[in-house]
C-alpha cells in the first residue's frame, strides 16, 4: 500500500514540498504520496492525530506549527528539542518523534554543496527567530569557532545565545557593535520576505568568504547585493538548504538518501 506523508502549515500553497518529495520517491523508486495540508490556526494537534489515524507516516510542519509539532511530540531528537521546534514527525511503532533539519540542512549546503569548510570558522548571523535556534548545534557540531548573534531585540539574541549552554562559543550582540572578521555572514532573519534587510553594518562583511540568505527564490535579496557591495567571496540563498532539508527527512522516513544536486538545480533562481 501507498505510504502517506504530508506537509503542514497555514498557508500552505507556497510550499515547494510536495514537489521535492516527488522528485525523491520517482528517483529512489519508493511507494509514498505527500500532500499540502492546511491545518486551521487552534487546530494543528486535531489535524495532525487524524491524519495519523487515517495512516499517515510521517509529515513535515511549516509555519505557523513548528513548535506545536515539537510540544506534542512523545520524543524529541535533540535537533527539535535544542530549539523547541520541529520540522519533521515521524510515527515510531506508534509513537510521535519529532526532528529537526532545517539546521543540518543549512550545514550541509554550506559545507557540501559550496564547498566551504566550516571548521574554526567565525560566524555572524543576523536574527535570533526560529531558523536561527535551528542553526546553531548543526553549526557548532561542524566546528565553527564562533557564533554572534545580532539582532534588533538584543534580549532575544542573548536567550538564544544561552540555548547551548557551555557547548559552544556562542555571544549576542547589537547591530551597532559588530566589528570585521567575520568568516561567514549567515542572514536568518525573515526580513528578505518583505524585501527589507537587517542593519548589519557594511564592515561586517569585510573578508568574509560566505554570504549565506536562509530564504530562497527571492532572487538577489537586499542582504545578497549588500554582501556584494563588500566584495564578500560568494553569496548564495538557502535553496540548497531547502532541498537538503528535504532530503535529510526523506532519509530519516524512507532509509534512502536521494540525490540532491539535479533537485536543486531544478530550483534554482539565478542571483543576478
Ligand atoms: P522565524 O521563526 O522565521 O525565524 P521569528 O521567530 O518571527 O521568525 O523571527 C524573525 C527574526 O527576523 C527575528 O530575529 C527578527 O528580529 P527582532 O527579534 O529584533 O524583531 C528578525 N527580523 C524580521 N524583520 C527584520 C528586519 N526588517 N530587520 C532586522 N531583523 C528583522
Amino acid at each position: 500500500m501507498t505510504d502517506r506523508y504530508a506537509v503542514f502549515g497555514n498557508p500552505i500553497a507556497q510550499s515547494k514540498s510536495p514537489e521535492l518529495h516527488a522528485a525523491f520517491a520517482a528517483q529512489t523508486g519508493e511507494d509514498m504520496s505527500y500532500e499540502r495540508i492546511e491545518a486551521p490556526l487552534g487546530g494543528f494537534e486535531a489535524a495532525v492525530r487524524a491524519f495519523i489515524a487515517a495512516g499517515g507516516k510521517g509529515l513535515n510542519v511549516t509555519v505557523p506549527f513548528k513548535v506545536e509539532a515539537e510540544a506534542l511530540a512523545d520524543e524529541a531528537r535533540d535537533s527539535a528539542a535544542i530549539c523547541g521546534a520541529a520540522n519533521c514527525l515521524k510515527i515510531e511503532d506508534g509513537r510521535i518523534v519529532a526532528e529537526n533539519f532545517d539546521g543540518v540542512g543549512l550545514v550541509r549546503d554550506i559545507a557540501v554543496n559550496l564547498g566551504v569548510d566550516l571548521k574554526g570558522k567565525r560566524v555572524l548571523m543576523a536574527g535570533a527567530g526560529g531558523a536561527a535556534r535551528g542553526a546553531l548545534e548543526p553549526l557548532i557540531e561542524a566546528g565553527v569557532a564562533e557564533i554572534v548573534i545580532a539582532n534588533r531585540d538584543v534580549a532575544k539574541a542573548e536567550a538564544v545565545a544561552r540555548l547551548l549552554g557551555p557547548r559552544g562559543s556562542i555571544r549576542a550582540s547589537r547591530y551597532e557593535a559588530l566589528e570585521p572578521g567575520f568568516d561567514l555572514v549567515l542572514n536568518t532573519t525573515s526580513a528578505s520576505l518583505s524585501g527589507a534587510e537587517p542593519p548589519i553594518p557594511g564592515k561586517a562583511f569585510v573578508g568574509a568568504e560566505l554570504a549565506y540568505e536562509l530564504a530562497y527564490g527571492k532572487g538577489k535579496t537586499p542582504f545578497l547585493a549588500r554582501a556584494e557591495h563588500y566584495h564578500v567571496g560568494r553569496i548564495a540563498d538557502g535553496v540548497g538548504m531547502l532541498v537538503e532539508q528535504a532530503a535529510e527527512a526523506f532519509a530519516w522516513w524512507r532509509g534512502k538518501r536521494p540525490d540532491t544536486a539535479p533537485v536543486i538545480a531544478q530550483l534554482t533562481v539565478p542571483l543576478d
